[in-house]
């Protein structure tokens, strides 16, 4: 497994590393699903182990993650499988939890959530600690300022931004001074990557690499869904409302996903891999971080690892996605 920088740093990650969602479970942030059913944490820790063992080092989780639950599951099963958390790249977020304050990004709060985190963690200090959204408030300045004495403190070591849209990316970047940015990133959608887009440009001029979340558009990529049949989510899954999921929607993206298939291969590994690897061929991307529930999917997404994809096969992806 290759790695690549976070940032300036010395500390690199695996191309592949995971995202850590799914271990929150179902959930809701203000009356709103927000996370996954059935995850088995037996089966987690299987698929744990299979990463590890292909070399992947860092995990990807949030304070919001099943409210504390996905940062204390990852904790636990490292444990289980005898590895020791210091020799993983550990990333988790604040921003979407946020308690009893009237705004997550109030200095307290931060600092609570970042002891809170530690705890569930089982660990001193945190790897790379996201800012997970761009919506500040007034709250930009100080926020920044105890990000900063949090790594002062050694609490955290490298600083991070999420966010949804280039404007908040170039409104935070100034004065957080992040080493990772985090957003979206999938063959349907590379805004952020794209060489020459805004958010390129900023990661230039800072020096910043890319974590890139959902990079199988949340299975959307691996031809999983029936339009006929389109899936029903239970209650707390984020994708029970999501349009993308339904019969019109996943008729058009059939037709895509059917000429990848002819010219990449017909299995789930081969578009897995190949939408992961779309993404690890832009600049400055540091890692894919795809989502999991067993050890399958990630043999599976694994695959990736291997994977090349020429010039030809990026133009190709890019024009079947309508870009030039
Ligand atoms: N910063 C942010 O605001 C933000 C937002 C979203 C995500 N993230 C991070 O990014 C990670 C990944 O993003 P994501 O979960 O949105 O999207 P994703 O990685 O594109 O999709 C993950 C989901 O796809 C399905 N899947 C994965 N591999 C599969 C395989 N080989 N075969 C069949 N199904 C497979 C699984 O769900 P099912 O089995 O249920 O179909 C899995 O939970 C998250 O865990 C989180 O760490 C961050």
């Amino acid at each position: 497994m290759k790695k690549r920088p976070l940032g300036n740093s010395s500390i690199l990650v695996s191309e592949i590393s995971l995202g850590c969602w799914t271990m929150g479970g179902l959930n809701w942030v203000n009356g709103q699903p927000n996370g996954w059913a059935n995850v088995d944490e037996d089966e987690i820790a299987r698929a744990v182990k299979v990463a590890v063992d292909a070399g992947v080092n860092h995990f990807d989780n949030a304070d919001v993650y099943g409210n504390g639950g996905a940062e204390q599951m990852l904790a636990r099963v490292l444990k289980k499988l005898g590895l020791k958390s210091e020799d993983f790249v550990i990333a988790t977020k604040i921003g979407h939890f946020p308690g009893t304050a009237a705004h997550a990004y109030e200095p307290a709060h931060i600092r609570h959530q970042c002891e809170q985190s530690l705890i569930n963690l089982r660990r001193d200090y945190i790897d790379l600690y996201y800012f997970h959204h761009g919506s500040f408030g007034d709250h930009l300045p100080e926020a920044a300022a105890t990000m900063d004495a949090l790594v002062q403190e050694g609490k955290v070591r490298l600083k991070g931004q999420s966010a949804y849209s280039a404007e908040d990316f170039a409104k935070a970047l100034p004065v957080v001074r992040p080493a990772v940015l985090q957003s979206w990133a999938h063959a349907a959608d590379n805004q952020f990557i794209r060489p020459g887009s805004q958010v390129s440009q900023l990661m230039e001029k800072y020096k910043c690499t890319f974590v890139a979340f959902s990079p199988l558009w949340q299975g959307l990529l691996l031809d999983k869904f029936d339009p006929e049949k389109p899936p029903q989510f239970e209650d707390g899954d984020h994708r029970k409302t999501n349009a993308n999921f339904q019969k019109e929607k996943l008729l058009t993206l059939k037709t895509t996903l059917g000429r990848m298939k002819e010219r990449f291969g017909p299995t789930t590994a081969d578009l897995s891999a190949v939408a992961q690897r779309f993404i690890l061929n832009h600049p400055r991307v540091a890692c894919t971080i795809p989502g999991f529930r067993n050890e399958r999917q990630v043999a599976c997404n694994l695959t990736a690892a291997s994977r090349t994809l020429s010039p030809e096969d990026m133009n190709f992806i890019n024009q079947l996605f309508g870009r030039k």
